[in-house]
């Protein structure tokens, strides 16, 4: 099918890692990948996938290097939607970054109760302090899926 138009074809849908990311390419001949629910909360997915791709190693991100997503995140929605909204959509997030992280529930929920910016970002840094030792954690890119 790619064969059969001139233009560029990018591959879409269902890319979950890097090991999806290669059948996509390979089954379909397309030039180039689209990746969107997957990169959610992960966008480490982009880096892998190009890393794999190339023979290189698959690094999941560092708890250090989630942590400083979250807040950067937390702190860019806060600038563009103010503290309130901010507080409410950022529980969502919260959710995505957590995903399969070392006891993660209770962190969640307490960004769930959370009445504040302060209480949420409190919380994050306690889980996160609680958790430095562990430098790396078998998530999303340790399945490669
Ligand atoms: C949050 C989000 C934002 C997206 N933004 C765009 C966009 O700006 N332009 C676009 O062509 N597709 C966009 N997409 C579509 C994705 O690139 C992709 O084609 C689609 O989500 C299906 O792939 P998935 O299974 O990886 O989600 C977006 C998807 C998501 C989930």
């Amino acid at each position: 099918m790619v064969e059969e138009v001139s233009l560029p074809v990018l591959g879409s849908g269902d890319v979950t890692g890097p090991e999806s990311a290669r059948r996509m390419l390979e089954r379909t001949g397309c030039a180039g990948l689209m990746i969107g629910r997957a990169a959610l909360g992960n966008p480490w997915i982009f880096g892998q996938v190009k890393a794999y791709l190339n023979g290189g190693e698959v690094r999941p991100p560092k708890l250090v290097e989630i942590q400083a997503a979250m807040a950067r995140h937390l702190f860019l929605l806060t600038d563009h939607y103010g503290e309130e909204p901010a507080r409410r959509i950022f529980k969502g997030w919260a959710g995505r970054y957590l995903k399969g992280l070392p006891s993660a529930k209770s962190c969640r929920e307490a960004i769930h109760r959370s009445g504040s910016l302060e209480e949420i970002r409190t919380v994050l840094i306690d889980y996160f302090e609680q958790r430095s030792g562990l430098d790396r954690w078998t998530g999303p890119s340790g399945g490669l899926s």
